[in-house]
């Protein structure tokens, strides 16, 4: 039977929203994919290299962002200063190394040189103020510095010795001061630069027998403050990378490896840093992509300060 006109009225308008709703819909899906495949491009295909963990970092995504740098890394024969010695070489800088073994030194320096041959190993005693000289002399031109050379004789307090405790503030104070007093005036002269201090988490924290280690590395982080206001109208930044627990084979043979290992097991990322991914940080801070960055501490720890 044939409603009333104004039952048909209603299907009517009832068939035409319908209409709406279907029209709607495909553009809901349309909106959706259109975002999705946006997204997709615009982060999921984007090589994000400061998210990608050290074993990834090969040749492929490298971006020579220190193509024509010059960069010197102290203690950079070994551990920390290796790995960020190799991605600083891996990407385009000149790099030199310093420290005070020659065998350890040229066998560093020839390992770099697979990645574009442009490394060498200058001999330095920071302990030496002429040694020091001699170093500012025979690298005076670097656009980057990383003071990551330590020493870390570990002892209670009340049996710090005097000797260890002199060894600790010449190498990690009395030293960097006086290389980065010298380079950065000569950064300033060329137009800039960047340095990266390599201090770590016992600054920041209470460890027991890291008393006299921790506080020549809290004088670091103040440094590094200071520094970067003193020098930062001369265009060099100066920033700090406080390591966590980190598996180098100098601090894991002196903790023992087992040991060390239960340690990184309680931070809460639950292992040990590897030497590469406290490098990652330290590029980070000396490339240009930290360009309005200077005067910070950036803790690279797995979590281990948040933890306390
Ligand atoms: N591994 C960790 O868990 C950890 C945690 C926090 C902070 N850090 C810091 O990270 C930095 C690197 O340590 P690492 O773990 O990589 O140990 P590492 O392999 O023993 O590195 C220390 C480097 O410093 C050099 N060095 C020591 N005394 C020196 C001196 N008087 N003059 C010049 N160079 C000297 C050593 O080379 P030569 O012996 O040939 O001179 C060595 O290459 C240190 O500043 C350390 O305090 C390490």
């Amino acid at each position: 039977m044939a409603g009333s006109a104004r039952t048909n009225g209603r299907r009517t308008w009832r068939r035409q929203l319908h209409w709406f709703y279907d029209i709607a819909w495909f553009y809901d899906i349309a909106w959706f994919y259109g975002i999705a495949w946006l997204y997709d491009i615009a982060v999921v295909n984007t090589p994000r290299r400061h998210v990608m963990s050290p074993d990834v970092t090969d040749g492929k995504d490298r971006i020579m962002e220190f193509r024509d740098r010059k960069a010197l890394v102290t203690g950079g024969a070994t551990g920390i200063g290796f790995a960020t010695a190799r991605l600083l070489a891996r990407e385009g800088a000149e790099v030199v190394i310093a420290g005070r073994s020659e065998e350890a030194g040229a066998k560093a320096a020839a390992a770099l040189g697979e990645y574009g041959g442009r490394a060498r190993f200058l001999q330095a005693d920071l302990r030496d103020p002429e040694s020091v000289r001699r170093l500012v002399e025979e690298a005076s031109d670097m656009d980057v510095l990383v003071n990551n050379a330590g020493a870390f004789p570990f002892a209670p307090t009340a049996e710090q010795g005097l000797d260890a405790f002199q060894q600790l503030f010449e190498t990690n104070v009395r030293g960097p001061f006086f290389l980065t007093a010298a380079l950065a005036q000569k950064m300033a002269a060329r137009g800039g630069g960047s340095i990266v201090n390599v201090t770590t988490i016992a600054a920041q924290r209470g460890i027991p027998g890291t008393a006299a280690y921790g506080s020549t590395k809290a004088a670091v982080e103040s440094l590094t403050r200071t520094w970067a206001v003193e020098f930062g109208g001369l265009g060099v930044r100066v920033n700090a990378v406080a390591p966590g627990h980190t598996r180098t084979q100098n601090v894991s043979s002196m903790i023992g490896e087992e040991s060390f290992e239960r340690i990184g097991a309680e931070v809460p990322l639950g292992r040990l840093a590897a030497p590469e991914e406290i490098a990652e940080a330290i590029l980070f801070l000396a490339s240009s992509r930290a360009s309005y960055v200077t005067g910070t501490v950036l803790t690279v720890d797995g979590g281990a300060v948040a933890l306390t």
